[in-house]
């Protein structure tokens, strides 16, 4: 199983599940009880009947049930945790929360042959009229206690530089969640693209969802490739990747990235530049010097998109990027420098602090908690805010200084849980921004800095692995960036501490089965296929 659960006892009598099984479950468990029925009936053909508490014979029933831990009031990471049992009478799930009763399904999901995580049956009678089914299935017997190390563990999809239809998100959220991880951060606004509709203003996704071209091959080969790329979630499109999540029991976090990576927002509306100049979308990777101004009007822009975002993310966090924003344009501008004067700052550079500020305080007006990447720390980060940390030369200075300043941090340094980094620096290797990230290096990732002062730990509240897109256009090879990264990173993020990769090869080579039953294009740890490679280098004109 993977992530390894916290104890796992075999024991010896186990149960089969059949055709007319039963999912049986209390109230708080009846919609998870609903998405394992209809998971399991798909993949099986069985009729599976959804029935309360009593229902069910006791063979080849599964019990869902939510019941408070005795051992006090749960909460935090505790609350998600699970306890699944096979015996004789059938399949028992039990946890302080719907949450961990998801969870105890998603490992019941893998304590099942992986033929079930298919869409259809792959035996029983083909064809018009007769329902294909497969046969009756054992399970063995097995006592499992399980819960998560961290309570945010996350997963990110850069949206902006490759936009990637709704469809592929869903997958996502379903490919995550049953690696037991539960945040999906979206990088929805970058330089090269505005994503998501906002209705006070149409131009940024009429002029920043499209961009003229991308750059062909490594971007400082300065080729562009000619082909128009773009396309933007809608409200509806957004609202439903948000229910389908919370289903699963995963937290949408959106990112609005201000105020640097915003020359689509520019390119849209000039007049939120620093030169009133009109600007493309960028078509080219890497840092645009080309950042907001501080007007009024132009906080005002950023609070009121916001606004519109949080109406359809529901969830607690919501991410303003702050990273890399150079400070060129502030510096040149009469405007920004009397702004800092103004305010009695040093200079222009601490204006991203009071930026951030300015943004957050609206937020949590709102109630909502503020995310950004390291940078916003610089200044001093808004009250409250929640730091992620990515750059991977001070990741741990950072963590620090954050979790001192009263900060809680999310691990994402980019020397481990990069997944946009090539897997090797073999040449068989598809195009990647640099080398390289290998899945054992993924699995020996602490998250906890070391060097944390006593009494801190508990401001690490979890880690998260990034997919940016420059070199990844299209989903099946977002699946083999992320895959089998993002399973080794699932036990960094959900499992004890005790890791040992001699003992996590075997699994993940059997796991294989489980992401080939789900049609995942993971790269196998030998390298690539020659499918996987070719694919890419002819498209994009091969690796420097
Ligand atoms: C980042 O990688 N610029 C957060």
């Amino acid at each position: 199983m993977i992530p390894r659960p916290s104890s796992v006892r075999g024991t010896a009598e186990g149960t089969t599940l059949s055709d007319g099984m039963v999912v049986a479950s209390d109230e708080a468990s009846a919609d998870v009880a609903s998405l394992l029925a209809e998971e399991l009936q798909a993949a099986t053909g069985w009729r599976v009947a959804l029935g309360g508490p009593g229902a069910g014979s006791s063979h080849g029933t599964v019990r869902l049930a939510v019941r408070p831990d005795p051992s006090g009031v749960p909460d935090g990471p505790s609350l998600e945790s699970y306890r699944l049992r096979v015996s004789a009478s059938g399949v028992e799930i039990e946890a302080p929360s719907p949450a961990g009763v998801f969870y105890g399904t998603r490992t019941l999901r893998e304590l099942l042959p992986a033929e079930l995580l298919r869409s259809a049956p792959t035996i029983g009678p083909p064809g018009a009229g007769a329902r294909s089914a497969v046969a009756p299935v054992d399970v063995p017997g097995v006592e499992i206690e399980d819960g998560p190390r961290f309570a945010w563990r996350g997963i990110h999809l850069d949206v902006a530089r490759h936009f990637f239809q709704k469809r592929f998100v869903l997958r996502l959220i379903d490919l995550a969640s049953l690696h037991k991880l539960n945040m999906l951060h979206l990088h929805l606004t970058d330089d090269q693209g505005w994503r998501f509709q906002v209705d006070r203003y149409p131009l940024l996704t009429e002029v920043g969802a499209w961009r003229r071209e991308s750059p062909a091959g490594h971007y400082r080969e300065g080729r562009g490739d000619g082909t128009p790329h773009g396309g933007f979630y809608t409200k509806a499109d957004l609202a439903e990747i948000v229910a389908y999540a919370a289903r699963r029991f995963v937290t949408v976090v959106p990112e609005v990235d201000m105020p640097g990576h915003m020359l689509a927002a520019i390119a849209a509306y000039p007049q939120l530049g620093n030169t009133g100049r009109q600007f493309e979308v960028y078509t080219s990777w890497g840092i645009s010097d080309h950042v907001l101004n501080l007007e009024e009007r132009t906080v005002r822009f950023c609070t009121d998109v916001l606004d519109e975002l949080a109406e359809i993310c529901p969830g607690p966090y919501i991410h303003i990027g702050g990273d890399e924003c150079p400070v060129t344009e502030w510096e040149a501008s009469a405007a920004a420098r009397d702004l800092a004067k103004s305010l009695g700052l040093p200079g222009p550079q601490r204006l991203q602090s009071w930026f951030s500020r300015q943004v957050a305080g609206a937020l949590s007006a709102k109630g909502r908690v503020t995310v950004g990447w390291t940078e916003i720390l610089e200044g001093g980060a808004p009250p409250g805010a929640v730091v992620m940390v990515w750059r991977g030369d001070d990741a741990r200075e950072v963590a620090i200084k954050a979790a001192e300043a009263g900060h809680d941090v999310i691990m994402s340094p980019e020397t481990w849980t990069y997944f946009d980094l090539s897997y090797s620096d073999s040449p068989a290797e598809p195009l990647a921004i640099r080398a390289g990230i290998s899945v054992a290096d993924v699995y020996g990732f602490e998250p906890v800095p070391a060097g944390l002062p006593p009494g801190l730990e508990g401001h690490v509240i979890g880690t998260q692995c990034q997919l940016w897109t420059e070199y990844v256009p299209t989903p099946e090879h977002a699946e083999y960036m992320y895959f089998p990264r993002v399973c080794a990173f699932s036990e960094v993020a959900w499992s004890p501490r005790d890791r040992r990769w001699d003992e996590f090869e075997p699994r993940l080579e059997a796991h294989m089965a489980r992401l080939d039953a789900l049609g995942v294009n993971y790269r196998p740890l030998a390298g690539p296929t020659p499918g996987q490679a070719r694919t890419w280098s002819t498209r994009m004109g091969g690796p420097l």
